[in-house]
């Protein structure tokens, strides 16, 4: 990757150029927590984007993609959005940094990335994050980390049209090796958990789903807890976000709510209390019961959120029949992975399983992915 990158930037711009880094996701557990103020417990991944930049002297932004193969240039004011998605991630990172008086000179990029599209890895947040951190370096506007995250976050809320939380940004941009982050969304507040799991193996199983978050489904989960939030807190102002809410709480507003809202914050209220379970039970080390929580959120996104799909359902079935130890799917949904914790003596037979009878049920392969825990962005050399 870097090599092609190297080569191409020589091609288009000439000599020169610094590169940065940044990483895709996983999060172990706290899925659609994010956005309700809740826990999430992700970290970065050793699948990422790579981009080499150099200021152009101009006010002019020229960039190229590897894997779009495609070369976008444009100016800085807000009617110059590009038509190509890819570079709508760029141009608004740029946006997102003028609007908070960062400084964004013109300048010359190539860049690359091995995260898979689609498959619930955060490529968006990776591309985000490696561009606003890029930024940040080369304009020396001192903006800090925390504020680079929300700077992706805000991309795709006005740029890209998904209104989503700042799990993947924050993870992209704080990931640490061998460490996973358990987050408080309301306020903040982290904490790095190195996780090396003795004995078990984290592989994503890919079905190859596309999901497509833009695609209104995502944001109208997050509509259906706002209206519940909002009901809770006429009985009880404190309550911020759906987060804050007592399962109780709830209960009392089931008449006031549709049932469909009811059940989203019915899965959200029990979400948020089981990152904060798997974090004790990691504490004593103590992966039966991380795994069985990760398979409640499993049977929540399915059944109560509604954002699974017949494919994960059916990795998720055939890991409980291979007893892997925790299941699920990961990230938004609607496709792209599921995330298992496996024995390490159960892993060979659970993958050549989950090949075979995922091939034959729906025609193709499922992808694995063995992930590490890695850093996320960086600037390299
Ligand atoms: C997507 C969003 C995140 C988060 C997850 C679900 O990845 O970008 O903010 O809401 O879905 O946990």
């Amino acid at each position: 990757m870097k090599n092609k990158i190297q080569a191409k930037f020589k091609e288009l711009f000439g000599e020169g150029g610094e590169l940065f880094m940044s990483s895709g996701r996983i999060n172990l557990i706290g899925e659609h927590t994010d956005y309700n103020g809740g826990y999430v417990f992700p970290g970065a991944i050793n699948y990422g984007i790579m981009a080499q930049i150099k200021l152009n002297g101009t006010d002019k932004v020229k960039v190229f993609s590897i894997d779009f193969n495609e070369y976008v240039e444009f100016a800085l004011k807000e009617e110059d959005k590009p038509k190509q998605s890819w570079a709508c991630y760029v141009f608004g990172v740029c946006r997102e940094t003028l609007k908070r008086g960062g400084k964004v000179a013109g300048f010359d990029a190539v860049f690359a990335g091995d995260v898979p599209l689609g498959a619930g890895l955060s490529s968006s947040a990776a591309l985000e994050s490696v561009f606003a951190f890029a930024i940040n370096e080369l304009n020396g506007n001192g903006i800090e980390k925390f504020e680079l995250a929300k700077i992706g976050q805000s991309t795709e809320h006005n740029y890209c049209g998904v209104k989503c939380g700042i799990m993947d940004q924050f993870a992209s941009v704080f990931g640490k090796e061998g460490a996973l982050m358990r987050l408080n969304c309301k306020t903040g507040e982290y904490k790095y958990f190195p996780f090396h799991p003795k004995g078990y193996k984290l592989v994503l199983i890919d079905s190859c789903v596309k999901h497509e978050l833009a695609s209104s489904a995502y944001n109208k989960r997050r509509e259906s807890c706002e209206r519940a939030a909002k009901a809770i807190r006429e009985n009880h102002p404190d309550v911020d976000f759906l987060s804050d809410a007592k399962r109780v709480w709830l209960d009392e507003v089931r008449d006031k709510i549709s049932e469909e809202d009811f059940i989203r914050a019915e899965y959200v209220i029990g979400e948020v209390q089981r990152v904060l379970d798997v974090c004790d039970a990691l504490e004593r080390d103590d992966y039966e019961t991380v795994g069985e929580m990760m398979y409640q959120t499993h049977f929540g996104l399915s059944r109560l959120y509604e954002v699974s799909c017949e494919e994960l359902d059916f990795l998720n079935k055939l890991a409980r029949k291979y007893d892997v130890t925790g299941s699920r799917v990961m990230g938004g949904g609607f496709g792209g992975c599921t995330i298992n914790l496996v024995k390490e003596e159960l892993y060979d037979g659970f993958i050549k399983a989950a090949k075979e009878q995922f091939a034959a049920k729906f025609g193709h392969e499922p992808k694995v992915y063995d992930v590490v825990i890695s850093d996320g962005a960086r600037k390299l050399q």
